[in-house]
């Protein structure tokens, strides 16, 4: 299965082609009963949706004529009707003949689109051969519950599906992985005559997202997360709410985070209200990744115009970039990529970033304003806690403005060797509580100790919290720790770990659009959603 680039020139087809009327959004109908259809075709309306699908074979005591009238007439939206059956992934089991008759029946009573398997499009066109109302619409689909074939065999079902006389080609395939989506979206932007298309499961989620980028005449979002009609199917107010799918057009940049799992990130979140918040034409998507070169590689063109970076792949991008800001080099972790014009990766580290101006901001505070430029951490005693990915980002931040670092771990070794990469001096977590050089140090705790569920721990003991004129914490679950709440107790400036988090956001918002970050957008979205 080979996986082409996603180039510029399929886009560019996408923006001169054929379709240039918006992407349909359809919610599915999955009640057992006629009436909880009709309830829940209302939800669809409200929520936004702009078609609804009757899936027949969801309800337990089908009368063809009668229900049929009754959810057709009665839908306050566009209806497509499918009835599918069992052997194409469907709940019907019953006779062929019936089940087509119900489709036909379906087509006279007014319903604007039906859905046909591929399997038997052919007989079932040809039955309906002049008899299709105006304006009604047959969707031919094909569904593989197993894989993403190659273009080259996606290209040939396209053809088989045309071949029936369908008006609307629909493909459903499998992700296996992400990038098994870059060959659907190649067929939608190409295709003569309109086309869904669906890449399921986790690793597909943005098939579903992008498809108004891509051309996709529908796409499918469920009227509650718990109902969905296939494999990752998005709930159609996520769609509409969170994604802003409505202003997704084919020049519209994409960017997301990558991690596995990523589908807890709250960033599209943030993100997409901020590109909203100005009218900036673009999307931030979760990008469920497991091979990050072989994401880089695909998704290639500009219009792909960088991503966050999470967990597992802050290591393993670093090997993808073209340009790596020289911090984050040295700290070996990159959380923020940037495809430049000419297609190129530069990475940043925003972590280290928003951990190191809430601390400079937090010392600001304390001293008030400092006349002279540079940073209030130059010359101070910056003792770091732990010697991790988030310990690195904290000691070579620091070294960077000047202070004269301190590494504690548990594990001295680790201590000692980060300690050395930047010119500072290491000891043990338990050697902290007997630290007291001078006064006015500065403490940032980035080791696990305090983190829920374990919120009754502290790294180190409250008496030694004395020496330090602020502290700062990398958890931010919770946002007040142990540690935090007892050096504040002792006098000591605070700075939150979600301080942090918000910072390093922003950082992520500048080098991605040029912009400054909305803050206050930020600061109250992240209020009411952490
Ligand atoms: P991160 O990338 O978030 O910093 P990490 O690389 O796993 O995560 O590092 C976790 C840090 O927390 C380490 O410094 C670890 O100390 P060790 O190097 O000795 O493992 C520290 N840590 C974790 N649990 C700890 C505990 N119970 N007591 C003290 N330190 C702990």
């Amino acid at each position: 299965m080979g996986s082409l680039p996603f180039s510029v020139s399929d886009l560019q087809t996408s923006t001169s082609g054929a379709r240039s009327s918006p992407t349909l959004l359809c919610t599915p109908l999955m009640g057992t009963t006629v009436d909880q259809m009709l309830i829940e075709m209302r939800k669809a309306k409200e929520i936004g949706s702009d078609v609804v699908e009757i899936r027949l074979d969801c309800l337990r005591n089908f009368n063809p004529r009668p229900d049929l009238e009754i959810l057709i007439k009665r839908s306050p939206l566009p209806t497509l009707v499918t009835y599918r059956p069992i052997w194409e992934g469907g709940q019907y089991e019953g006779d062929e003949t019936k089940r087509q008759d119900a489709l036909r029946l379906a087509m006279e009573l007014g319903a604007d689109f039906i859905d046909v398997e591929l399997e038997v499009a052919h007989d079932f066109n040809s039955s309906i051969y002049g008899k299709k109302p105006e304006n009604f619409k047959v969707i031919v689909s094909s569904h593989n519950f197993h894989n993403t074939p190659s273009s080259e065999a996606i290209g040939n079902l396209v053809a088989r599906i045309q071949a029936t006389g369908a008006d609307i080609v629909k493909i459903a395939t499998t992700a296996l992985d992400i990038t098994d989506c870059a060959r659907i979206f190649h067929i939608m932007v190409h295709s003569q005559i309109p086309t869904i298309g669906i890449v399921m499961g986790e690793r597909g989620l943005i098939s579903r997202l992008l498809s108004p980028k891509f051309g996709g005449y529908l796409t499918y979002g469920a009227l509650e997360a718990g109902a969905i009609s296939a494999p990752g199917q998005p709930t159609a107010k996520d769609l509409l709410d969170l994604y802003n799918f409505r202003l997704i057009r084919p020049d519209t940049t994409v960017y997301g985070i990558i991690g596995k799992p990523v589908g807890h990130s709250k960033s599209p979140l943030l993100f997409n209200a901020a590109f909203k918040s100005v009218g900036l034409n673009a999307v931030y998507v979760h990008y469920l990744v497991d091979d990050v070169k072989k994401f880089f590689d695909t998704y290639s063109s500009p219009d792909w115009a960088g991503c966050s970076c999470t967990i597992p792949h802050k290591e393993a991008a670093l090997k993808c970039m073209d340009e790596i800001d020289p911090i984050a080099k040295k700290i070996g972790a990159i959380n923020n990529i940037v495809r430049r014009p000419d297609g190129t990766l530069t990475a940043f580290n925003t972590d280290y970033i928003g951990a190191i101006s809430a601390i400079e901001d937090g010392l600001r505070g304390l001293n008030g304003p400092n006349p002279a430029s540079g940073s209030p951490l130059a010359g101070k005693l910056f003792v770091v806690l732990g010697a991790g990915g988030a310990g690195k980002s904290l000691a070579y931040g620091a070294a960077q403005k000047g202070a004269r670092v301190v590494v504690a771990n548990r594990t001295f070794e680790r201590a000692k060797e980060l300690a050395d990469k930047v010119g500072g001096q290491a000891m043990t977590l338990a050697e902290v509580d007997n630290f007291h050089p001078e006064e006015g140090m500065v403490l940032a705790n980035t080791t696990s100790v305090g983190m829920k569920p374990k919120i009754d721990e502290a790294p180190i003991s409250k008496q030694s919290l004395k020496n330090y004129c602020l502290v700062f914490d990398a958890i931010y679950t919770p946002k007040e720790t142990r540690l935090l709440r007892e050096a504040r107790e002792t006098g000591a400036v605070i700075v939150y770990g979600t301080e942090m988090l918000i910072r390093q956001g922003f950082e992520q918002y500048k080098n991605f659009t040029g912009l400054p970050a909305p803050e206050e957008l930020f600061r109250q979205l992240m209020e009411k959603h952490a």
